[in-house]
């Protein structure tokens, strides 16, 4: 175990001596300073674990000190010492946030006691501080963060799935984690040490997909000038992960039923079957039951792929994830960034509570991300935030109460900021128009704009 520090604020030369002889005869180092300045001196330069604090000091009393000490320096524990007549400082010293109190004269033994127990006490907290984080941590598995009811059952469902080998269907709105999802199945599951393979189904054309998934052989087509794996041969004895599989054409749907069914598939070009082993987790943000009626998705392979279905919902239907996952985003775009921002104010907070996030996970991490590259200090602001977060409130809470939990300046940016919002949207983002209503100059109203970063071209049509 280290050498604890401990340093004895006293002006009475005879308890600095015997005092510190008994430390130093119990392993702590000491030191010792008799007046208020000398203490913050040895503070400045020593990192001291706890302070021994006498009451009668001749510049100021040691309760004096405490709300000083304890901005300052949160994590050194403070054992008061005092004479009798002082009793009453004592307990309100405690109050204040000392550990302890001492009556003049003590036992050594009285003294190494507190002192043992002041430290171990401070121990705990700190190691309470590292159970934070264990919690922290028990909210995310494999990258996906939610504290929510609804996050902990899929978060289940995905250990579960990540033991089979079964196909997987994802749904669930644009931006809710679907790859989050279907790279934690994977990654989670025993497949694991194998390729993990996404290709989005909407973003090629016909021809160029099918040389994707099937690859080609040399002279297959012009420009064919090698052989080329497939990615169902690449991902074989891993996961093949087909992103928006609803955009899937028909002729390939067939091949990929195949695979399924078979674990074959030909080349472009080419006469020799090849033998693959993937587990295919596919994802969508439509209704493939829709496109089965517009005979656009075959039910076959609806059936193949849907063998387990799992649902993301939508981040408003969560919202106890919200702050969460926003104060995750917070510190990757701080460190990304390189800026000491350290987390939303109060107003900031409400409106990601209350906004609908159609956008999802990924509106929300943009989001954030755009009022940390904004800001300039430590704490995000309301005027930091884009813009459109506002007016979905507007819309949804027409008779809102108002928050008193935070300053008289920030309430009334919220409120200015909703004002010129919705006064935008009146007059279509005509600016004079809208200095004329304000009826302040326009000049005026350009800078707040800037000021609150709103864009007039959004309320243009
Ligand atoms: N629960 C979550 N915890 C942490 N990050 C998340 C969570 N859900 C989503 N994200 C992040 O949000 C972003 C969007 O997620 P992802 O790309 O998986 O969504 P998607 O459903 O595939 O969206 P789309 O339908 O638009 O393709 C990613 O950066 C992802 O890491
Ligand atoms: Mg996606």
């Amino acid at each position: 175990m280290n050498m604890k520090n401990i340093l004895i604020v006293d002006d009475d030369p005879f308890i600095l001596e015997s005092v510190g002889e008994i430390l130093i005869e119990n392993r702590y180092k000491v030191y010792k300073s008799s007046n208020g300045e000398e203490m913050f001196k040895v503070l400045e330069k020593n990192s001291i674990d706890l302070i021994l604090l006498d009451v009668k000091l001749p510049d100021r009393t040691g309760i004096e000190y405490l709300p000083e000490l304890k901005h300052f320096y949160p994590d050194i524990s403070i054992i008061i010492i005092t004479g009798n007549a002082e009793i009453n400082d004592a307990v309100k010293a405690i109050k204040m946030g000392a550990y302890d109190y001492l009556k003049k004269p003590f036992k050594g033994k009285e003294l190494l006691l507190s002192i043992e127990k002041a430290l171990k006490w401070n121990e705990l907290l700190f190691r309470n501080e590292n159970l934070q984080e264990q919690v922290e941590k028990d909210f995310s598995f494999q990258g996906i963060i939610g504290k929510s009811s609804k996050m902990k059952e899929l978060v289940k469902m995905i250990k579960q799935v990540s033991k089979t080998d079964s196909n997987i269907l994802i749904t669930g709105e644009s931006g809710t984690g679907k790859e989050l999802v279907a790279k934690a199945i994977h990654f989670s599951g025993k497949r694991k040490n194998n390729p993990f393979v996404p290709i989005n189904c909407a973003s090629l054309p016909e021809t160029l997909l099918e040389s994707e998934l099937f690859g080609y052989v040399k002279g297959a087509f012009t420009g064919a000038y090698n052989n080329k794996n497939g990615l169902f041969k690449v991902a074989d004895s891993g996961t093949i992960f087909l992103d928006e599989i609803g955009d899937m054409p028909l002729s390939l749907q067939a091949k990929i039923l195949r695979v399924i069914e078979s674990g074959e598939f030909t080349p472009l070009g080419s006469t020799v079957v090849l033998k693959t082993d993937v587990r295919i987790i596919s994802a969508t943000n439509i209704n493939l039951r829709d496109r089965i009626v517009e005979n656009r998705f075959r039910e076959d392979l609806y059936y193949r792929l849907n063998v387990v279905n799992i649902n993301i919902p939508p981040l408003r239907e969560r919202r106890e994830d919200i702050l969460l996952i926003a104060q995750h985003f917070l510190e990757k775009y701080s460190i990304k960034m390189n800026k000491k921002i350290k987390g939303f104010s109060e107003g900031v907070k409400e409106i990601f509570l209350r906004y609908d996030w159609p956008g999802n996970v990924r509106e929300l991490e943009n989001a954030v991300e755009s009022s940390c590259a904004l800001t300039t200090d430590e704490i995000i602001d309301v005027k930091n935030l884009p813009s459109h977060l506002f007016g979905n409130i507007m819309r949804s809470n027409r008779n809102e109460f108002i928050p008193i939990n935070r300053p008289l300046k920030e309430t009334i940016d919220y409120y200015e900021r909703e004002y010129l919002v919705q006064l935008l949207k009146f007059c279509n983002g005509n600016v004079t128009k809208a200095a004329q209503i304000a009826q302040i100059a326009r000049q005026n109203l350009h800078s707040k704009l800037k000021i609150y970063n709103i864009n007039v071209k959004d309320f243009r049509k």
